[in-house]
């Protein structure tokens, strides 16, 4: 039987976010009149291509309750995990009895606010016949060395090195096996680490340099800067 193949999204928001040194964790400050994960999950459902969102957040979060997003019609609560893989892996089983095996999902992270819908169809009509998957990346602009201590060995070749961003899209299935391969491996810091475990080669779409992290405090500031200039 065929069916027709459904879009699903899973954000990680289970992170603590250290090095922001605030009073909660980064997800939750504010970030032009909207905590940061309501701008990420507002923008997620204008893409108006998901099922539905799967939102792993942590059973201490004080926070999550008191946002009218978590009682959206397509936000469903998942439980954080120890690592990201895990709370990802939570996002999973939480969609598990309505989503298929071959349904892509495309993980994003809380802590990416000024995704842009335009990104998201961009990564979908880029991926959606791969066998794969992938991730949004962009190239890096910086020269790399590689060290020994403060000493420098060497100079990388960076024609060859992107940074990963998300969303990192692949299929349900293929997703849920590697990472549950995964779990507990410190390497595995994206969802495209754990494929490669698994011998495959995710594709690479070039995103826009304005989906940034939010990790450090002054990373608040570029957010709403390039908010404003979007
Ligand atoms: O800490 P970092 O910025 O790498 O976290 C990336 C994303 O993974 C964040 O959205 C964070 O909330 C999430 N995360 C999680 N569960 C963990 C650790 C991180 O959902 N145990």
């Amino acid at each position: 039987m065929t069916h027709t193949i459904k879009f699903w999204a899973v954000v990680p928001a289970a992170g603590v976010g250290k090095r922001m040194n605030a009073d909660r964790p980064k997800q939750y400050l504010d970030l032009a009149g909207k905590t940061v994960i309501e701008h990420t999950l507002l923008r997620l459902l204008q893409a108006e291509v998901f099922t539905a969102v799967a939102v792993a957040i942590s059973e201490e979060d004080p926070y999550w309750a008191e946002l009218d997003v978590a009682r959206h019609e397509q936000i469903i609560r998942a439980k954080g995990g120890k690592e990201r893989a895990d709370s990802v892996l939570s996002g999973l089983h939480s969609i598990r009895d309505h989503a298929h095996d071959d349904d892509w999902v495309l993980v994003h992270d809380a802590a990416r606010p000024c995704i842009t819908p335009s990104d998201i169809h961009h990564l979908i009509d880029s991926l959606v016949d791969d066998d794969v998957g992938g991730i949004l990346a962009l190239p890096c602009a910086d020269t790399l060395k590689s060290l020994k201590g403060h000493n420098i060995l060497g100079t990388l070749d960076r024609s060859h090195i992107w940074r990963a961003l998300t969303p990192q899209m692949f299929r349900y299935a293929s997703l849920k096996t590697a990472l549950e391969q995964a779990v507990g491996n410190p390497a595995i810091t994206d969802e495209a680490s754990a494929l490669e475990l698994q011998g495959k080669q995710p594709k690479i779409v070039e995103g826009r340099p304005d989906n940034i992290k939010i990790t450090r405090p002054e990373d608040l500031a570029l957010a709403h800067f390039f908010m404003e200039q979007q």
